[in-house]
C-alpha cells in the first residue's frame, strides 16, 4: 500500500495537536515537527521534500512515522532527539541526549556577523562557552572563514557529539574542542587571548527545573541548571570572562528569560539586553573594559552567595 505524502503531513500534524506535547525545542509548531519527522524518515533535505508532497510514500514508511508520533507524545521526547539532527543556523547538527537541543537566539546575532561589535570577516579568535552540540561556535567557524574557535564543555559526552559536528562540517582545521569547567583549562597567555566569548551556559533554577514540561527531562540537567536562581555560573563568566578577552574584546552571554533575574542581582550594572526579529530574549553583551569596571560587583555576589 502507498500513501500521499500530503496526506501524511495533514494527519500527523493533526495528531499531534490533538495530544499534550510541549513545543519549543528548537521548532515552536507542530508542522515544524513533522517536517523534520518526514526529513528523517524519507532521509531527505528539506528543499527535495518540498518537492515530495504529492508523491506516494511506502507502507513501511508510514509506519515508522506513526511509531516515533507515538514515543514523541507518550514519552514526551522531543522530536529532535527522534530524528537525531536539528537545524541551527541553517545547518544541520548531529543532536542527541548528551546536549541541549539547539534553539539560542545567538542565530540572529551571527547572521548579522556581531557588528558593530567585532569584525569576523577578519582573523579572530572566538570562543564557545558551555558549546554542548557546538551549534553556535560551528556556525560561526562555517560563515566566517577566518575565524578560529574553540569549543568548551564541561561535559565530555557532549564534547564527544560537539567533535562529530566539528568533522561532519569540515572544521577541524580551526576548530578545536575543550573540556573545562568554565575557564578553569583554558590557556592565559596574551597571543591566547578571544577577541569574542560567547556563552549560552545553564542558567534555570532547581525550583524552575521542576516545574518545566516533561520534554525538558529528556535533556541533560548539567545543561540547564545552575545554583542560586540559575544565576551563579552567568555571574561566575561575568567575572572571569575579562582574564580571556583580548583588549576590545566582547562577552555575549545568554541568559534567557532570566534576564530580569540578573539584572536584579546588580542594581549598578548596565545590562544591555539584545532585542531579536525570530524571538528569543536575553542575550547581554560587555566590552572587556565594561566587565573589569563591574568586577567587584561580580565577585562580591559570589564571595557572598557561592561557598
Ligand atoms: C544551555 S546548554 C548550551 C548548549 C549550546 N551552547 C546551545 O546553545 O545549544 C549549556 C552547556 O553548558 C555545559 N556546562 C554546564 N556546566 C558547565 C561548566 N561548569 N563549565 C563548562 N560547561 C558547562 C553543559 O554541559 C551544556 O552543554
Amino acid at each position: 500500500m502507498t500513501t500521499l505524502l500530503h496526506d501524511i503531513f495533514e494527519k500527523s500534524v493533526d495528531f499531534l495537536a490533538q495530544h499534550d506535547v510541549f513545543y519549543g525545542h528548537g521548532v515552536q509548531l507542530a508542522e515544524d515537527e513533522v517536517v523534520l519527522l518526514l526529513m528523517h524518515v524519507l532521509e531527505v533535505e528539506f528543499d527535495e521534500l518540498n518537492l515530495m508532497y504529492s508523491h506516494s510514500i511506502k507502507t513501511n514508511q508510514v509506519d515508522q512515522i506513526y511509531q516515533l508520533l507515538n514515543r514523541r507524545v507518550k514519552q514526551k521526547i522531543p522530536m529532535v532527539y527522534l530524528v537525531g539532527f536539528a537545524i541551527f543556523a541553517g545547518l544541520r547538527f548531529k543532536v542527541d541526549e548528551r546536549v541541549l537541543i539547539p534553539r539560542s537566539p545567538f542565530v540572529e546575532l551571527i547572521d548579522a556577523g556581531f557588528k558593530p561589535w567585532i569584525d569576523l570577516e577578519s582573523p579572530a579568535r572566538v570562543m564557545d562557552l558551555c558549546t554542548g552540540s557546538g551549534c553556535i561556535g560551528l556556525a560561526i567557524a562555517h560563515y566566517f572563514k577566518h575565524a578560529t574557535v574553540d569549543l568548551v564543555d564541561l561535559s565530555h559526552e557532549a564534547l564527544q557529539l560537539a567533535q562529530v559536528n566539528n568533522e561532519v562540517l569540515s572544521l577541524s582545521q580551526r576548530v578545536q574542542c575543550i573540556e573545562s569547567d568554565l575557564f578553569d583549562e583554558i590557556e592565559r597567555n596574551p597571543s591566547s587571548l578571544y577577541d569574542l566569548i560567547v556563552a549560552n551556559p545553564p542558567y534555570v533554577g532547581e525550583d524552575e527545573y521542576q516545574d518545566l514540561p516533561a520534554e525538558y527531562g529528556h535533556e541533560p540537567k548539567l545543561a540547564l541548571v545552575s545554583n542560586l536562581q540559575g544565576m551563579e555560573l552567568p555571574v561566575k563568566i561575568l567575572m572571569q570572562a575579562p582574564d580571556y578577552l583580548k583588549e576590545g574584546g566582547f562577552l555575549f552571554l545568554e541568559v534567557g528569560y532570566n534576564d530580569v533575574v540578573l539584572s536584579d542581582c546588580f542594581p549598578q550594572v548596565c545590562f544591555e539586553w539584545l532585542e531579536f526579529e525570530l524571538g528569543g530574549q536575553g542575550i547581554c553583551f560587555f566590552s572587556r573594559a565594561d566587565l573589569l569596571k563591574y568586577r567587584v560587583a561580580f565577585k562580591e555576589f559570589l564571595e557572598l552567595h557561592v561557598a
